[in-house]
């Protein structure tokens, strides 16, 4: 019999009004956090100082779990990711220098939820070619969630985020990909930053998943490194990666992670 509609595999949960209301809230306030640590992230900070700024932000003042500490053994609250190190970054002693650029992931727990969203912060002013993978990872992001609707399938997305990608000269990042959230850091579907268009999941409203295109200035190969989390571009180029959480609506797509009045 011939299959219309390809069926939504069972591990993909549809979120309730009442459980979206949760992710609102979780992703605004992971937003929050980023909003909160950007006048930070200026020369000579470390990235335990933002590690711990975020901590008790999210702890004290926001009542919120921070996701990453203790997750899969993970020993800090935020990612931190500077210059070639693709994701996974882990704070540490490491001083900011003029000329970085950084990426901040933030994902908090609120009431059960999980609220996903990341960016890129320049200490004083990059390299032109740091810049524009920067700017690069941003317009993927963006492509990406603007395809987000009720019918649309994720190969098309991932077609459309990697084609851009390579038009600008850059590469995307195969080994790590975006991912359904909600009660799960990470669930089913796997939303890859590249792919075949008419292929993939069918979206339908409800679906609530992150979509963070990881972008090499370089070559897109990667390797990581022996602390078991840290991903750095395997030619040492600048990597650039920017994250939303959205949901699925009637209509189109909700960005989760936008504070009111915000717009992409
Ligand atoms: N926040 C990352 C993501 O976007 C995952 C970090 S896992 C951690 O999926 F353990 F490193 F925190
Ligand atoms: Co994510
Ligand atoms: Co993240």
């Amino acid at each position: 019999m011939f299959q219309k509609s390809p069926k939504r595999p069972m591990s993909i949960t549809l979120k309730t009004a009442d459980e979206i209301d949760k992710m609102r809230v979780a992703g605004r306030l992971a937003t929050e956090v980023l909003r909160m640590i950007r006048p930070h992230v200026r020369e000579g900070i470390t990235t335990d100082e933002l590690d711990r700024l975020c901590h008790d932000y999210m702890v004290n003042v926001q009542q919120a779990i921070p996701a990453p500490l203790n997750y899969r053994g993970f020993p800090k609250s935020i990612c931190t990711s500077p210059n070639h190190v693709v994701c996974h970054g882990i704070p540490g002693p490491r001083k900011l220098k003029k000329g970085d650029v950084l990426n901040i992931d933030i994902t908090v727990i609120k009431d059960g939820y999980h609220g996903d969203t990341s960016q890129m912060f320049a200490v004083g002013t990059p390299p032109l070619a740091a810049q524009r993978v920067c700017q690069v990872a941003y317009e993927c992001l963006c492509i990406g969630i603007g395809m987000v609707r009720p019918g649309q399938r994720l190969g098309d997305i991932g077609h459309a985020i990697q084609r851009h990608a390579e038009a600008q000269h850059c590469s995307v990042v195969r080994e790590y990909c975006g991912h359904g959230i909600g009660r799960n850091f990470h669930e089913d579907p796997q939303v890859l930053h590249y792919g075949t268009p008419g292929t993939g999941v069918e979206l339908e409203p409800g679906m609530t998943f992150t979509i963070e295109p990881m972008i090499n200035a370089g070559k897109r190969h990667v390797k990581l490194l022996p602390d078991g989390w840290t991903v750095v571009t395997k030619d040492h180029s600048i990597s650039a990666q920017w994250e939303h959480t959205v949901l699925v609506t009637a209509t189109g797509y909700e960005i989760l992670t936008l504070l009111p009045g915000e717009t992409l």
